[in-house]
């Protein structure tokens, strides 16, 4: 089950007005060259903006995500024809032989339960090529990302075309040991309309991602910094064996 900032559909919608900086996406994308990837698999793709810059590149893409409303949004995109979508997740997808398998934006860290963890890494690695590879990042525990998760440092007003004045902010709600849970809250100026969505995120340490790569049949070729984000995050670059 997805959150619904992702699941329901007026929520799926605001996430690109309201995230519209990807340049977080730029060390994937020279990744795909780096490993000269021709077919690729995006865990996790939400609305699409990676799978998209990859087709309109001229890799073959699938993307799959759980939340439904997300790949609609993907799906209606100039160029969404070129990309396969599949609703579900790493578990539910057909025979593939990718050269690079991705997860962006801290999914890793949105696939809080174990047991849908493992699967997603055996699903990764199944779907992969051998020599394929599996990108993702996820945060670095020891930089306390959640502290700065307050309503002070999030709140903001949006003005969101076609949509009205959107405000949101963030809220935590616990810290328990490697799961951190927070409630987005968003206020539709339109006609008062109030959604949240709940998520809990599980901050993984980069010993417990490498042994968990390696139980699963990958090398650990190498542990990068994300470009954008210098210190913050680890990127986990494994090679299915
Ligand atoms: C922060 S968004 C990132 C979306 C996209 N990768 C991007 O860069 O914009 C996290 C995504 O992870 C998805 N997600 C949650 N649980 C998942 C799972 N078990 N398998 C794959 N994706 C999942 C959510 O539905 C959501 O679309």
């Amino acid at each position: 089950m997805a959150d619904d900032s992702f699941a329901h559909p007026r929520l799926a919608r605001l996430y690109d007005p309201l995230d519209p900086d990807r340049s977080d996406l730029d060390a994937y994308a020279l990744m795909a060259e780096e490993f000269e990837a021709c077919r690729v698999l995006d865990i996790g793709c939400g609305t699409g903006v990676f799978a998209l810059l990859l087709a309109d590149r001229g890799r073959e893409v699938v993307g799959v995500d759980p939340a439904l409303a997300s790949i609609d949004v993907a799906r209606a995109k100039p160029g969404g024809e070129r990309v396969r979508w599949i609703h579900g997740d790493a578990t539910d997808l057909p025979p593939l032989r990718v050269d690079l398998a991705t997860m962006t934006a801290n999914v890793a860290q949105a696939i809080a339960g174990p047991e849908t963890w493992h699967a997603t890494l055996r699903g990764a690695r199944e779907a992969l090529r051998p020599g394929g590879r599996l990108v993702f990042e996820t945060r670095d525990p020891a930089r306390r990302a959640w502290e700065e998760w307050t309503r002070e440092n999030s709140h903001s007003v949006d003005e969101v075309p076609g949509v009205g004045p959107v405000e949101s902010w963030v809220e935590l709600t616990e810290a328990a040991g490697p799961l951190v849970t927070f409630r987005w809250t968003y206020r539709f100026a339109a006609d008062g309309e109030v959604l949240v969505s709940d998520s809990t995120l599980r901050f993984r340490e980069r010993e417990e991602v490498e042994r968990d790569l390696r139980a699963h049949g990958y090398v650990v070729e190498d542990v990068r910094d994300a470009p954008d984000r210098p210190g913050r995050e680890f990127v986990f670059v494994a090679r299915r064996i």
